[in-house]
């Protein structure tokens, strides 16, 4: 990526900056052909950073560790010692750290570089299924998918959200023959069963009442199967109730999405559908190439690697022995398109663990027909589950499936409780609003600061409180610093003196402001916004540390205020961008 204009790379980082002393400092002590060699600079207990490249390197170069190292510390000059059998340890000036702070500060972007400019990224995400409620498997893939797509945004990345929507299929056949027999049933709640006390969303209504007339009444069954038929060939009354049930769906998701202040918008949307018109070219092509063959009258492809149980190998199934296509097939369908149509550079799948077997399929024909080059990266983002009370399967106390809403409301709900129970200062109709951010922002923090490929459990009480490694700790650290500030309203200007000295915990926190930039490009390789959140707490545990170790309002001096106050500015920008980026809001006041 050029980095025509400096965006790309951004404040370079303290860390880089020391490796690059460290690289001259070779250059100058050893023969050329070591020129290259990774100065393995890292953040370090003992001093700032440490590097141990003279360990690494002393053998091939003929040289003894210690005394190289000690060469190394002269060719460096600053304030630097050898340790051990010859580690470096390396300090930054107090200077060169103060202006780091000013430089971060005075940016915009907390000097955060472009790394991902001109990159066109797919994201994969939410895909919920039409004429179903959102339950709490959609969960992990909208919250992950969004901090991912709002990271990768920031980076420069050109994010194309995809909301692969289960929009097709088998069951469509009942529904609509069901609207078509009830016309009066639609989306009102009345229509529900007896005894369903209205819990269950219409939608999800619609779905019971077809399937009980399903199963009790072979007529319909029949009729239904009749409609599957009429839909796949475009028939256009059948097609209208199509519309018509997604619409109506795709309108109750988006109340989700905005409540959960997630990204996505119906412009988003590509559901199964969307491929119908590719899913014959796929097939034969697939089949003239030769990477699928027949079995027993179905189009096939075979693995090497992929057999079940009985040792046998398991296909993907590209056309069923009737002619049908499913959903390996459209998912075919989709990758080539997002290849070639799309034209990205790297296509991510944010989908639970269980599909992995499904998506190395996909992937691995999309390979073997060409479509999928070196040039392309994809990844199935794969996440664990979300448990219910006690670690178990997360089930409604009849055995149902929980709905998404009422976790959130759940949620909203005690995190009001919890800011209410505490002296604040909010004003009535902030109530409601900070609840909300809280509450979400504390689902949103709990579900991603876990690894995502583990199983987390989700205990509203725990993810609202105000101590420990949540959302609220963090929203609650940023409102602190706020406050400061608001205090010090003549202290906005950002003034820097880096000739003053560095308090230990100005230090560390300061060090740790200069890791954003780092920590983000690791969330943008890894995927793992974990990584972020660790960070963020890590930082909000350091300002604690510098605040009660250097007094800001009653500082020694007005330049010693100043700095300190660059300090919880950058920190408080940090922080907010952070969240931000983790698609959780900042309030100022909670
Ligand atoms: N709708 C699917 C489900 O609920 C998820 C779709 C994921 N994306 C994809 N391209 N297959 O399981």
């Amino acid at each position: 990526m050029d980095d025509v204009d400096g965006s790309a790379v951004g404040v370079r980082g303290l860390q880089e900056l020391t490796a690059d002393a460290v690289t001259r400092a070779m250059r100058a002590v050893l023969p050329a052909e070591f020129a290259d060699a990774d100065p393995l600079v890292r953040r370090s207990d003992h001093a700032d950073f440490q590097s141990n490249v003279s360990l690494s390197l002393a053998k091939r170069a003929g040289r003894k560790p210690r005394e190289l190292a000690d060469q190394l510390a002269a060719e460096l000059g600053g304030p630097v010692e050898v340790s051990g059998p010859g580690f470096l340890n390396l300090t930054v000036p107090d200077e060169t750290v103060w202006r780091q702070v000013a430089a971060r500060v005075a940016d915009d972007r907390l000097g955060v570089g472009n790394s991902q400019l001109g990159r066109r990224t797919v994201i994969d995400y939410s895909a919920p299924n039409i004429a179903k409620e959102m339950h709490v498997g959609h969960l992990r893939t909208t919250i992950i998918g969004d901090a991912l797509a709002r990271v990768l945004d920031h980076l420069g990345a050109e994010v194309v959200r995809q909301n692969h929507l289960g929009d097709w299929g088998t069951q469509f056949g009942m529904l609509i023959e069901y609207l078509r027999a009830h016309p009066e049933a639609r989306w009102r709640a009345a229509d529900l069963p007896e005894g369903d006390t209205g819990t269950t969303s219409a939608l999800d209504g619609l779905y019971k009442l077809a399937r009980a007339e399903f199963d009790a009444d072979p007529g319909f069954a029949d009729r239904a199967r009749r409609r599957v038929v009429a839909l796949q060939s475009g028939d256009e009354p059948t097609l209208a109730l199509w519309r018509e049930l997604v619409g109506e769906s795709e309108k109750a998701f988006q109340v989700i999405y905005d409540y959960l202040g997630v990204l996505l918008t119906p412009d988003d949307s590509a559901g199964e559908s969307t491929y119908n018109r590719y899913l014959d070219e796929v097939s034969e092509e697939i089949e003239r190439a030769g990477v699928g063959r027949d079995s027993q009258g179905a189009l096939c492809v075979f693995f090497d690697d992929v057999t079940g149980p009985d040792g046998n190998p398991v296909p993907l199934i590209v056309r069923k022995s009737d002619g049908g296509y499913g959903y390996g097939t459209t998912d075919l369908a989709t990758i080539r398109y997002r290849i070639q149509e799309l034209k990205a550079h790297r296509i991510l799948y944010v989908v639970g663990a269980p599909q992995a077997l499904h998506f190395r399929m996909v992937f691995d024909t999309a390979r073997r027909m060409g479509w999928l080059t070196e040039d392309v990266e994809v990844v199935h983002v794969a996440f664990g589950n979300v448990l219910g009370p006690g670690g178990k399967m997360f089930k409604t106390r009849s055995g149902g499936t929980v709905r998404l809403v009422e976790l959130l409301d759940e949620a909203v709900a005690k995190a009001r409780a919890e800011i209410e129970s505490k002296p604040h200062t909010l004003l009535p109709g902030e109530l409601e609003t900070v609840a909300r951010q809280a509450g979400i922002g504390a689902v949103k923090y709990a579900d991603l600061s876990t690894s995502r490929t583990k199983d987390y459990t989700f205990d509203a009480d725990r993810m609202v409180s105000f101590n420990g490694n949540t959302g609220v700790y963090l929203q609650y650290a940023h409102t602190r610093i706020r406050s400061i500030l608001r205090k010090l309203p003549e202290a906005g200007a950002g003034q820097v003196d880096p000739s003053l000295p560095l308090h230990p915990a100005e230090r560390a926190l300061a060090l740790l402001t200069d890791e954003f930039a780092g920590t983000l490009a690791e969330v943008a390789d890894t995927l793992e916004p974990h990584r972020l959140c660790g960070y963020l707490f890590a930082l909000a545990k350091a300002f604690t540390d510098f605040y009660e170790a250097c007094p800001v309002l009653r500082a020694e001096s007005e330049a010693v205020r100043a700095n300190r106050v660059a300090l919880c500015r950058l920190t408080g920008a940090t922080l907010a961008s952070g969240l931000g980026l983790l698609g959780i809001e900042t309030p100022e006041r909670m």
